[in-house]
This record gives C-alpha cells, sequence and structure tokens, in this order.
C-alpha cells in the first residue's frame, strides 16, 4: 500500500497580491509534493484564498466593489501566480465557499455539542462613527509606555511594549478618526484549556505513531505556551464582518482564523466530491493517511494549538506533521518597498526570470527547521547560471552534439571500467537524495546535485571530447564519454526534478526517456537513443534582476500597475518617429496655450501626515478656496520628517489633474517641490496675502 497523503501550504489572505516570502513556503511544498510523488505516495495537494476578515471587508469597500468580487479578483491573481510558478495542486479553491461554510458550521456545531463552546460578554472598543467594534490594529493613539504618537493598540513599533488598545493615550480609529467608545458584547469562545493533555500528547508524538509533529524547536514554543496555561480563544466577531454566521447567533460571525484551516478541509472536499475519492479516508480519526501542513513561522500558534484540537474535539483525525518555514529576507534586510526589494510574485516574472529559478534558489537554502532565508540577488544570479547552466545544462551541451554527428543519437552499449566506477560513486551519492527531500533537507539534495556534476563535469574536462573528436581513432572513446555524461545528465535530472518539473520534463523530451521515479533516473541507457538537443536554459542577465528592483520601487506610493500585456503603441510611436523630423531642443519649448492649460493653485495646508503602509508619501489635505478642500498625496515623505509642522503654511498645487486612485485613497492634484527628490526636495510657498485657491499664472 503506498502512503496516502494530504498536504497543505497556508492559505494566502485574499487581500493582496503574493509577494517572494509567500513563494518560499509555498515552494517547499510544491518541491516536497512533487518529490512524494516520485517516491510512490498517494499525494493530493491542495490549497485556497483565506476570503474572510475585517481587512478583507475594508479593502473592497476603498475598492467600490463587493467583497465577493474582490476576492474573485485576488483569486485570480493567485492562481495565475501559483500556475506560472508550476505549482501542482489537485484543487485550489476558496474559505469562502459552501463546502468551507458547512464544515465550519459542523466543525462549531460538534464543539459547541459537547461543551466546549462557552459565551461571555466582553468590553471592546467601538467606532460610533462606522458603527462597528475595532480590531486591534484599527485602532491608534498615543504609546502608554513611552508617549509616542500613531502606535497601533497592539503594541508600539518605538518601544515594542505590548498593551490592550483600552491603554493607548487619546485613542483614534484609523477608520474616522472618531475617538472609540467602550462597549459591551457577547462573544464566542473556544475552550482551549481542555485539550491540554491531547495536545500534550500529540506534541509528543504518541498519536503519530511516534513521528515527531514539527521541528524541535517549534515544538518546544508550543509546549512553552502550553505551559503558561492555555486561554479561551475568542472565535467570534460582532457584524458588520466578511465571514461566515454562527449558526445559533444572529449578528455574529465566526472569526476568520476559525474558518481558515477548515479552507483546507473544504478544498479537500470539493476534490473529492469531483473524483470520487472519500473524504473520511482521510479525516476519519481512524484514518491511515497523513495530513501535512506547511506554514510559515508566525501562524505555528493556529496549527499547533488551536487546529489540533478543533478537529480531535470535532471528531476528525489530527495532523501529522507542520513544515514549518522561516521568513524571507532579501539582500540580507526586510523587504523594502523603497529599495525595490518587496518584490511581488508577478513582478519577478514580468522581468523576463525564470520561474524555476526561484524554486532552485530556495531549494539551496531550505532545510527542515524554519530559519530565515536570504534573497542574496547576487548570489541568486551567480548560483543559477553556476549551477543549472554551467554545471548541469553544459554536460548535454558539450557532448549531446557528439553524439547525433557521429554516431546517429544513439548512445555506447556500454560504459568503460573506468565509468562504471564513477557511475558507482554517482549513484552513491544520489541514493540518499529522496530521504532528504522526504525529511525537507532540500539544501543538502541540492548540495548532492553539485557534488556529482562536478564528479561528471570532471569526467568530462579530463577526457576533453572536442579534442577526441578531431582524431578518428578515438571514435569509440568519444561514444563513451558523451554517453556517460549523457546517463549523468539524466540522473542529475531525476534528481532536480521535484525543483524544475518544467525544465526536467524538456530535458525528458530530448533524452526521450521519462522520469517517473527516483529510480528510474538511475539507467544507463546503453544502446538508448535521444533526440536533438535544444538549450534548455538561457543564464540569467543582471539586467533583469535590476529591473525586478526598479520595477518594485514604490512610486509615489501607488500599487505596481496592474499587469496588462504590453501594449503595442511605444512600438508605434517609435516608427513613427522614426519618419517623424528628429527631435531637438525646439520640441521642449511649449506655447503659452500649453501653459495655460494647466490649472495651478495655491493651497493652503489643512492637515498633514504621514501615510500608513508607505515610507514615501505625505497625505496632505488643502484648502483651495473657491474649489473645496482636496486630498494630495505627495511623495515627500523624506524631506519633511514633520509633517504636522506644514500646517497653516501655502503651497503650489495642480488642480486640474486627473484624480488619481492609490491605495491609500484618491489623490486629487500634485503638490509642487523643486529639488531633485529624496531629502532634496523643497514645497514652493506664496508670499503673505496669497488666498487659498488663488490662480498661480
Ligand atoms: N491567511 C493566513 C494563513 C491561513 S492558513 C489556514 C495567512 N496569510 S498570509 O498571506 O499572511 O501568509 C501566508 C503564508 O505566507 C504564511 O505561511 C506566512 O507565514 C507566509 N509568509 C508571509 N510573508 C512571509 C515572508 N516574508 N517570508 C516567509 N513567509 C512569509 O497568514
Ligand atoms: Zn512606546
Amino acid at each position: 500500500m503506498p502512503r496516502r497523503l494530504l498536504v497543505t501550504h497556508a492559505l494566502p489572505y485574499a487581500n493582496g497580491p503574493l509577494h517572494l516570502g509567500h513563494m518560499l513556503g509555498y515552494i517547499q511544498s510544491d518541491i516536497w509534493v512533487r518529490a512524494q510523488r516520485m517516491m510512490g505516495s498517494e499525494v493530493y495537494f491542495v490549497a485556497a484564498d483565506d476570503a474572510h476578515g475585517t481587512p478583507i471587508m475594508l479593502a473592497a469597500e476603498k475598492a467600490g466593489v463587493s467583497p465577493e468580487a474582490f476576492i474573485a479578483t485576488m483569486r485570480a491573481s493567485h492562481e495565475a501566480d501559483f500556475a506560472d510558478f508550476h505549482f501542482s495542486y489537485d484543487n485550489y479553491y476558496t474559505t469562502h465557499s459552501e463546502e468551507n461554510r458547512e464544515l465550519a458550521s459542523l466543525i462549531y456545531t460538534r464543539l459547541r455539542d459537547a461543551g466546549y463552546i462557552a459565551r461571555r460578554s466582553i468590553q471592546q472598543l467601538f467606532d460610533p462613527e462606522k458603527l462597528m467594534f475595532l480590531p486591534d490594529r484599527y485602532i491608534k493613539g498615543t504609546c502608554p509606555n513611552c508617549g509616542t504618537h500613531d502606535q497601533y493598540g497592539d503594541n508600539c513599533e518605538n518601544c515594542g511594549a505590548t498593551y490592550a488598545p483600552t491603554d493607548l493615550i487619546n485613542p483614534y480609529s484609523v477608520m474616522s478618526g472618531a475617538t472609540p467608545v467602550l462597549r459591551d458584547s457577547e462573544h464566542y469562545f473556544f475552550e482551549l484549556g481542555k485539550f491540554e493533555s491531547l495536545l500534550r500528547d500529540w506534541f509528543a508524538g504518541k498519536l503519530t505513531h511516534g513521528e515527531r509533529v514539527a521541528d524541535a524547536g517549534v515544538v518546544a514554543k508550543l509546549m512553552e505556551w502550553l505551559d503558561g496555561g492555555l486561554k479561551d480563544w475568542d472565535i467570534s466577531r460582532d457584524a458588520p464582518y466578511f465571514g461566515f454566521p454562527i449558526p445559533d447567533a444572529p449578528g455574529k460571525f465566526f472569526y476568520v482564523w476559525l474558518d481558515a484551516p477548515v479552507g483546507y478541509l473544504a478544498s479537500f472536499k470539493a476534490l473529492c466530491d469531483r473524483t470520487g475519492l472519500k473524504f473520511d479516508d482521510f479525516l476519519a480519526p481512524d484514518s491511515d493517511a497523513e495530513m501535512h501542513h506547511f506554514i510559515g513561522k508566525d501562524i505555528i500558534n493556529f496549527h499547533g494549538l488551536f487546529w489540533p484540537a478543533m478537529l480531535h474535539g470535532a471528531k476528525f483525525r489530527t495532523p501529522t506533521a507542520l513544515h514549518v518555514n522561516g521568513y524571507l529576507t532579501v539582500n540580507g534586510a526586510k523587504m523594502s518597498k523603497s529599495r525595490g526589494t518587496f518584490i511581488q510574485a508577478r513582478t519577478y516574472l514580468d522581468s523576463g526570470l525564470h520561474p524555476e529559478f526561484l524554486r532552485y534558489y530556495f531549494a539551496t537554502m531550505l532545510s527542515d527547521t524554519p530559519v530565515d532565508v536570504d534573497l542574496d540577488l547576487k548570489a541568486f544570479e551567480e548560483r543559477v547560471n553556476s549551477h543549472l547552466i554551467g554545471k548541469w545544462v553544459n554536460i548535454a551541451s558539450r557532448t549531446a552534439g557528439f553524439v547525433h554527428k557521429f554516431f546517429e543519437g544513439r548512445l555506447a552499449a556500454q560504459f568503460s571500467e573506468e565509468q562504471n566506477e564513477l557511475w558507482r560513486v554517482l549513484i552513491s551519492h544520489y541514493e540518499g537524495v529522496p530521504a532528504l527531500y522526504e525529511g525537507g533537507e532540500f539544501a543538502e539534495a541540492m548540495r548532492r546535485f553539485v557534488l556529482i556534476a562536478d564528479l561528471v563535469n570532471g569526467h568530462i574536462a579530463a577526457k576533453a571530447p572536442w579534442v577526441m573528436a578531431k582524431d578518428e581513432s578515438q571514435r569509440d572513446e568519444l561514444h563513451q564519454v558523451c554517453s556517460f555524461s549523457l546517463a549523468a545528465f539524466r540522473l542529475l535530472a531525476g534528481l532536480l526534478k521535484p525543483v524544475l518539473p518544467a525544465t526536467v520534463a524538456a530535458a525528458e523530451q530530448f533524452l526521450a526517456a521519462p522520469i517517473a521515479d527516483f529510480d528510474s533516473a538511475c539507467a544507463t541507457l546503453h544502446n538508448h537513443t535521444i533526440r536533438s538537443f535544444e538549450p534548455l536554459l538561457a543564464r540569467i542577465d543582471f539586467k533583469h534582476i535590476e529591473a525586478m528592483v526598479e520595477a518594485s520601487k514604490e512610486s509615489l506610493g501607488s500599487t505596481p500597475e496592474p499587469t496588462t500585456p504590453k501594449k503595442p503603441a511605444k512600438k508605434e510611436n517609435k516608427n513613427m518617429t522614426d519618419n517623424a523630423p528628429t527631435a531637438t531642443a525646439e520640441s521642449n519649448i511649449i506655447g503659452i496655450d500649453d501653459f495655460s492649460k494647466l490649472d495651478l493653485r495655491v493651497g493652503k495646508v489643512l492637515a498633514c501626515e504621514f501615510v500608513d503602509g508607505s515610507d514615501k508619501l505625505l497625505r496632505f489635505e488643502l484648502d483651495a478656496g473657491p474649489l473645496g478642500k482636496r486630498q494630495i498625496f505627495s511623495g515627500i515623505r523624506a524631506a519633511y520628517g514633520e509633517p504636522e509642522k506644514l500646517i497653516g503654511r501655502n503651497v503650489v498645487f495642480i488642480a486640474n489633474l486627473a484624480p488619481r486612485k492609490m491605495r491609500f485613497g484618491l489623490s486629487e492634484g500634485m503638490i509642487l517641490s523643486a529639488g531633485d527628490g529624496g531629502n532634496d526636495l523643497f514645497l514652493l510657498d506664496a508670499d503673505q496675502g496669497a488666498k487659498p485657491g488663488a490662480t498661480v499664472r
């Protein structure tokens, strides 16, 4: 009986595009799944978008669309990214599905009936204008510890103190600016404390035939939380909320983290319904199938405490294992929008970088422990070029031609004695590879790849087939060197297959020898006929990486342009100017008519503040006299570190610029400043007496 595995990765929130940080753990899961399939396991790999919660509800509102429409767009974007990075799901779904509604309700009802749900009234901050309870992140105020302004309701970014939102001095709602008030509300709680002994058993591997359920450090962390005492978990939220209503509680919704992991099961359920697989075979308490979750280190409490307890309490099986990844840094630092290292998956692809290069780089960095992984862009270029092209593809490109030229594409009937010896060495390094994949030790597997490739390249260099080819008397030896090299090239293709699925598929085509599993890659290919060789991969040109970083730099806080197919317009323009009179300095001269198209005005600054989530922008509110009030975002934060000091002064702005929708709101014009950018920027002023809204000519 093959092992039967249900594998999931953490569900991305449907509130933004995927970035390379997401891709780290996701790629890890896809590599593992593909390796499992090559080892003969029966694997079902499912995921979904995590579509509920306050941030998504508010993002949809801001975009002026229904939450359903909003999450549908996000899901399409995620699915396109996953497909283009060669993910091999059996089903990709959404938590906003009928299956999930039913399963979440079923789990809740079972927990309730078994006596694991408590109800009690709590006091929470309420926005009297927006008429909703405020999650901690939607309340700001002055830190009670150090006095820094504009700190979130849960912790201070300046001094690191954690506190309750009610501790903030002068709290205000991020949404309306109103002062929140305390209100009572009845909440539903999952009584996690009742599962302490279950969790201890699960940590100890007692529910998994002694197999450990997570990396030792992760288990230690979970144990620490458990030893500190398990608190009841608040699983309800009040309307308005985008989520599932709690069946027996009008106006109450499941907190997003209640139905999110249930989304794994819902995605699998949809797969079962489509294919006839039996859901219970995998989810019943006595199931001998395995359930593996790949997650990032920030969400282990949900998966290592609440989730196993919920499953067990609702009479489902508990997870077999959690595979936890660390965080991604880029060039040794946290991903940053201003440095252009907060890179979206789509931006990577649009820059012309091969998706499997990122898969390979991550594979060389991943082990079984959740340590942070750095994407060093220079190392990325060098490693991919050196390993994949220099060490692997080159084996084939230096030998396949001779096989076609002199031997009609047919490989030799046998290896030489020396080659038999070397082959045994290669196989001895290769043999442990499936176990390395199994254990999540991808970096070690990739080291084996390099080791084997170096031995093969050493053999080629020593024999110098390009020299032999000039000497008719050395044909047999030439044949053997090339044949051996191509068999070894295929062995390496087998090793790389989980990491580079499409590239290896092309290699299988060229070799006319499919690689079904790890063992079949060990064939010596004697007398086998290959097809003609096409270059499998092109080297990375650092220009593409630079373009990616450039494209990721936040320009004036706008979200990057939606990726539409490149319009031919540019090209046409170019052709047109080729025939048109050559551009001269004169073309920079404009007539008075051009100037008069600009409606320049004086604005008096009513409000000026930092913009959450942008390190470039300031938000201005201007009094534009007869034109009314204007909100304008201006990218001058670096030059004006104390925005409140600008309040009351005059600025000059373009009043008839088409309004621009930004991530943070509508920008209705552009404020003029002089200088080169960065902190070299100076706002224009108007002398005393100029009235708000006055025309600038
Ligand atoms: N929706 C929840 C997960 C629900 S699972 C039932 C969530 N979503 S997320 O979009 O914020 O994150 C999705 C995954 O990406 C998580 O595993 C998270 O740890 C991972 N990462 C997000 N940013 C990351 C990095 N910068 N680096 C590595 N992983 C990161 O959490
Ligand atoms: Zn503080």
